[in-house]
């Protein structure tokens, strides 16, 4: 430990599920990291729409209550547990720890904390793990999204859909982007995307044939489920791969198989959060395939609102009243 830690610090905490507005920011114990842990001065915290479901309990993973939200950060080592040798204090970082990022200080599993170079301003450092980890692993592992394939992401201007843009260009795949407004529609163009659709009415799917010479979208990359997902089975190409990244639309679809079975495509899960925990060493690889694309100018995190500590809440009703465009950062130090 070094000297200068508090023993206490502000922390939004959930006591009882509910909607964010429930959260309580408080004064919280500043935790003790332990072996294979490191405890980080919070800079930035990055919102994700899980954060939300967590929060109302709703969420596969519960935490203990009560516990602090918060699943990926930009900061400052400021202690390291027994036995870690590669994070110093000092250090600038990202870490994805899952829960604890909306709090002056994190405490974070050292295997899912990287050291981050100058050129990565801790906003963007706090906006980049999760969304890009997620849309890395879908694109490129469980979809093989290989150069001059057509590639389709639904909510493009969402986190998820902002890396699966930028990742899709820097594979070399031809970009279409669905959206619900012309506001989102123009940030996934200046994301890169080649033709951008408003997935508000059905029109969106004789588009997505039409620009695809009939064909379809080889790789859809799915964060928004719902009408979404039951709507790409229509413009989905032969042997085509439809990623089901989440929910967001709030309904989990079904399909029969037979649609499978008639155009030989693949409906293919993605859970990289259960992904990384089996197997550390992928988050490590893929941040560093991530850096190398980020100082090559093929990805860059766009943060468009960027919120003060007492106001999380607000954030999180912006997301949930999808009014949020890419990433939303919550600026603590
Ligand atoms: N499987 C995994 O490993 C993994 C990892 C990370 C995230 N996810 C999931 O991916 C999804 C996107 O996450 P994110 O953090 O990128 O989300 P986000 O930035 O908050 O964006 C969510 C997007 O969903 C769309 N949406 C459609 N219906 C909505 C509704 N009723 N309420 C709110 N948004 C709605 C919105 O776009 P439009 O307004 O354009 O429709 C919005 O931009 C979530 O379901 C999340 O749980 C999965």
């Amino acid at each position: 430990m070094i000297a200068d830690i508090p023993n206490s610090m502000k922390a939004w905490r959930v006591h009882d599920w509910g909607a964010p507005e429930s959260m309580r920011l408080e004064d919280a114990p500043v935790p003790a990291p332990g072996p294979g842990q490191v405890l980080i001065q919070t800079a930035a915290c990055g919102l994700n729409f899980y954060d939300t479901l967590e929060i109302e309990g709703k969420y596969q993973v519960k935490p203990a209550r009560p516990f602090s939200p918060g699943g990926e950060v930009a900061g400052t080592v400021v202690a390291a547990g027994s036995g870690e040798s590669r994070l110093r204090p000092g250090m600038r970082v990202l870490s994805i720890p899952f829960v604890g990022g909306l709090a002056e200080y994190t405490l974070a599993p050292a295997n899912a904390t990287f050291p981050i170079p100058d050129s990565l301003a801790n906003g963007e450092a706090a906006a980049l793990p999760v969304v890009y980890q997620t849309s890395y692993f879908s694109l490129y592992d469980r979809g093989q999204l290989q150069p001059g394939e057509t590639l389709l992401v639904h909510a493009g201007a969402s986190g998820v859909g902002m890396a699966g843009i930028q990742l899709g260009k820097a594979r070399g795949a031809s970009v279409i982007a669905t959206a619900s407004s012309e506001a989102k529609l123009e940030f996934c163009r200046r994301l890169g995307a080649d033709h951008v659709f408003n997935y508000s009415t059905p029109e969106w799917v004789e588009e997505v044939k039409r620009v695809t010479n009939g064909r379809g979208a080889d790789v859809i990359l799915d964060p928004a489920g719902g009408d979404a997902f039951d709507l790409s089975t229509k413009c989905i190409a032969p042997l085509g791969r439809l990623l089901v990244v989440g929910f967001a639309s709030g309904r989990i679809p079904t399909i029969a198989a037979n649609r499978i079975l008639l155009k030989n495509i693949s409906i293919v899960g993605v859970l990289w959060g259960n992904h990384i925990a089996a197997h550390p060493e992928y988050a490590e690889r893929t941040h560093a395939k991530l850096m190398d694309l980020y100082e090559a100018g093929k990805i860059k995190p766009l943060i468009t609102r960027t919120y003060e500590l007492n106001q999380v809440v607000d954030a999180f009703r912006d997301m949930t009243s999808r009014r949020l465009i890419g990433k939303a950062v919550i600026r603590l130090n």
